[in-house]
């Protein structure tokens, strides 16, 4: 995949972020998303690509945008030679963080190859996260106070210096008893377990792992990151019910039980992801307005040419006659 691309599509989580800030704080998580997947979508076109949603918004009769099979990019509208991407997108990764105005909603998307992202259903995924170090410690099947001894040994401090992100939910309540019978702190967190598993492998950025279930889809999303930023993410979905079973076998899964790592849920040798601050957050800001423009934090990743790129900029209103830039 060009790796130019990445800037392309670092244009669409820009613009998908911009949109929905300026709804935070309005209360209304729905109109937020709808704003972002708008502009999302509208970006979209531009890449020279022959893109496919592979995660998305949802089926096509829940989702009139970028739904998943969804065509995009610019062999929609001309005849020439574009490269066949997936794409995976999460517009609003955190609908609810930016209604109420809290850290760490994100736009976010990741591309890879052709056939390199997984197709997961929508259901809930069991999630184990954590940066480089760790990455071969761990497993999803050992007891909560293994993996936090092994974590803090390899980050070379006390498992009661460890600090694990939790979705705050009532099907954690086993989870959050065992990470504190252990002595090792938790964040809960209302929603955003993607921002907080790419925060669990940046090294200086205070987490240290995320435990439980979240997402399928953020699964996706968290493992493109973590092939960029050699973390990983130990998955597992949530399969209960017939209904379930049957969401996997049309996206192609028949191990209900598999354990995916990083490489099986984004396996393509070349992996792009893009995320932009909507609120602010660990790893980046949110979006600030100001009279003359608009500025926006990304992180920007790939995997060929090996690059982790956090970027600033500044959107210069094309009206502002005399536009002042702030450091
Ligand atoms: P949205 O962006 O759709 O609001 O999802 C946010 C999120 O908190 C994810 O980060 C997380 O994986 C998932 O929802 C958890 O789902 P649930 O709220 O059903 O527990």
């Amino acid at each position: 995949m060009d790796a130019g691309l990445s800037l392309d599509f670092l244009g669409v989580v820009e613009q998908a972020a911009i949109a929905c800030a300026h709804t935070m704080g309005q209360g209304d998580r729905h109109h937020s998303d709808l704003v972002a997947v708008e502009a999302m979508r509208k970006k979209m076109d531009a890449v020279p690509m022959d893109g496919t949603i592979v995660i998305g918004e949802g089926e096509r009769d829940e989702a009139p945008m970028l739904f998943i099979g969804e065509k995009v990019g610019k062999a929609l509208h001309d005849a020439g030679a574009y490269p066949a991407i997936d794409i995976a997108v999460d517009p609003l990764e955190g609908t609810n963080l930016c209604a109420t105005g809290s850290p760490n909603a994100i736009a976010v998307l990741a591309a890879a190859e052709r056939g390199g992202l997984l197709h997961a259903p929508d259901l809930y995924m069991e999630k184990l996260v954590v940066g480089p170090s760790c990455k071969d410690a761990v497993s999803l099947d050992a007891p909560v106070a293994k993996n936090l001894g092994a974590i803090a040994e390899c980050l070379e401090r006390k498992v009661e210096d460890l600090v694990v992100v939790v979705l705050e939910r009532d099907r954690h309540a086993t989870l959050i008893e065992e990470i504190r019978a252990v002595g090792a702190r938790i964040r809960l967190i209302t929603d955003g377990d993607l921002s907080a598993g790419i925060s669990a492998a940046v090294v200086g950025s205070g987490v240290h792992a995320v435990m439980g279930t979240g997402g399928a889809p953020e699964g996706v999303l968290a493992a493109a990151a973590m092939r960029c930023l050699n973390g990983e993410i130990l998955a597992r979905l949530v399969v209960k019910k017939p209904e379930h079973e049957e969401r996997c076998r049309t996206m192609g899964i028949t191990d209900f039980n598999r354990v995916y790592g990083a490489s099986d849920l984004a396996s393509s040798d070349s992996v792009i992801f893009a995320a932009t601050g909507v609120t602010e957050g660990t790893l980046m800001d949110g979006v600030r307005f100001f009279g003359d423009g608009v500025r926006t934090h990304s992180l920007v990743m790939q995997t060929q040419p090996h690059r982790v790129q956090f970027i600033d900029t500044i959107h210069v209103h094309a009206d502002s006659p005399n536009p002042r830039v702030h450091f």
